[in-house]
């Protein structure tokens, strides 16, 4: 589906965005043309809501059309994209197909992710690359490849990163190694690549479907029916106690960050934690 072609790709004006969070903000995003990984679920999705809510042209990137098309949400200012961000090759079509959709690139939300939560010892070494290759190499590759029509337009990156890149927790080495990657390319690039601004969002805990994914201990099968309710209710009841604030975030909280890194227009290779106080312990 699609979207409104933009013929120009010529340096976009920059309009000073104003008042986040007060009565003009909804539309602080009249005009911009921002490309959404994770677009079709969780956080992602939120972004693309919030987005498409403050007046911007969004191509929406994901694996499965349906899901995309859902988040779309029949928007006049929405272009699907389908494409594996794990492979190389679909991932750059990923991107000519966006600059395509919307007629040039603004702005990057790279939210797309996969968590896989091993002991150490079992961890093998595809699981390790799977994550590394999806939240790592991925948003770093189509920031390089995006990065003639960032210049040419306004210019402004934010990555998905986790409060795990900073707090080791069990199970999550090759995660957090590269969440940890992200972050610290996160301020690498800001000084490389300015004026594109490159900033990332830090969340806790956030309730979505990477959550709720039982955390099965290697050779455990997957529970069912009322044992697998108790099991993922647990693992909440877990994860929320972790934050003094009692409970988990939401994509909406996570996206509002997300936006606000995205116009801010002095503010490059910041990491900004929204976390519910979860490292604040
Ligand atoms: N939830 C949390 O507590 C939390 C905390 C800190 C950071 N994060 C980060 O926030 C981001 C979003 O997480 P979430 O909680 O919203 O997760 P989610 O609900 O599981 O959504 C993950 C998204 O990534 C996409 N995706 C996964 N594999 C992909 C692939 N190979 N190619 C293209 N897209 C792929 C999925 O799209 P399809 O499956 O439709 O293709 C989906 O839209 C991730 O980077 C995650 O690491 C999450």
């Amino acid at each position: 589906m699609m979207a409104n072609k933009h013929t120009s790709t010529a340096r976009a004006e920059r309009s000073t965005p104003v008042g986040v969070g007060c009565h003009d903000a909804p539309m602080m995003f009249d005009g911009w043309k921002v490309l959404v990984t994770g677009a079709s679920r969780g956080i992602g999705a939120a972004c693309v809501r919030a987005l498409l809510d403050g007046g911007a042209h969004v191509a929406l990137v994901g694996r499965h059309q349906r899901g995309l098309a859902e988040a779309a949400a029949g928007s006049s200012r929405a272009a699907v994209v389908t494409a594996d961000l794990a492979d190389a090759d679909a991932r750059a079509s990923a991107v000519d197909g966006a600059v395509a959709g919307l007629g040039g690139l603004d702005a990057l939300v790279l939210a797309a992710g996969v968590a896989m939560h091993t002991p150490f010892e079992a961890l093998t070494e595809s699981a390790f690359r799977r994550q590394l290759e999806l939240n790592l190499l991925a948003p770093l590759m189509m920031v390089q490849q995006a990065l003639p029509h960032l210049r040419a337009g306004r210019g402004s990156v934010v990555f998905v990163g986790s409060t795990l890149a900073d707090r080791p927790a069990p199970t999550t080495t090759a995660y957090a190694a590269s969440k940890a990657g992200l972050h610290n390319a996160t301020r690498q690039l800001a000084a490389e690549l300015a004026p594109v601004r490159v900033n990332c969002v830090s969340p806790g805990v956030v309730d979505t479907a990477m959550t709720r994914a039982v955390r099965l201990l290697p050779g455990e099968s997957m529970p069912e029916g009322a044992e697998l309710e108790a099991r993922v209710e647990g693992q909440l009841e877990a994860l929320r106690s972790l934050h003094p604030l009692e409970r988990l975030g939401t994509p909406e909280e996570i996206a509002a960050a997300v936006l606000h890194l995205l116009a801010a227009e002095w503010t490059t290779g910041s990491i900004l934690t929204v976390d519910g106080g979860l490292t604040a312990r």
